[in-house]
């Protein structure tokens, strides 16, 4: 599959297995991706990242039935520059379904006005899960 464009001077395109590193830093902040189910996604075509100098500053995973987002993050330093949106424009266009569901809970209030310029509506929001 070739998946390219060049945004703000990086390139957005499917991850390999060489980004591996790079995407369980930026993803971190919120868990572990263990390698081997990060190997899974890589894979199946289901993991993009966006590249500048050599460095992963925003991937997007989806789910394996291709139905929702799994994971998107940019790194903070570069937030704000329409990364985000680049990533998840991709995501769409490569999903087997024409509306991708976000697991509402998996998200952090802080990115619901991201979410609402992408289109999707708010309907409720759990703030503790246990
Ligand atoms: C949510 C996140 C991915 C957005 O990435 P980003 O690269 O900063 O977003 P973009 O620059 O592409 O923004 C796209 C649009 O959303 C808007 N937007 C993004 N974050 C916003 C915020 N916090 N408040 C208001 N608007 C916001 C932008 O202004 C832009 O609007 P425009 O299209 O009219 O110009 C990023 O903030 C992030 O990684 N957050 C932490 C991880 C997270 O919460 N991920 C989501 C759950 S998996």
């Amino acid at each position: 599959m070739e998946n390219k464009k060049n945004t703000n001077s990086g390139e957005v395109r499917l991850a390999t297995y060489d980004n591996i590193k790079g995407i369980q830093k930026l993803y971190s902040m919120f868990y572990f991706m263990y390698t081997d189910a990060l190997k899974k996604y890589i894979d199946k075509e289901m993991v993009f990242v966006y590249e500048k100098d050599n460095e992963i500053i925003g991937c997007v995973t989806y789910g394996m039935r291709k139905d929702k987002i799994l994971m998107l993050v940019v790194n903070k330093k570069y937030r704000g520059q329409g990364i985000g949106k680049e990533l998840f424009k991709i995501s769409t266009e490569t999903s087997n379904i024409n509306e991708l569901k976000i697991m509402a809970t998996m998200s952090p209030v802080s990115s619901i006005p991201f979410w609402k310029k992408m289109g999707f509506e708010e309907t409720s929001i759990i703030e503790k899960i246990h």
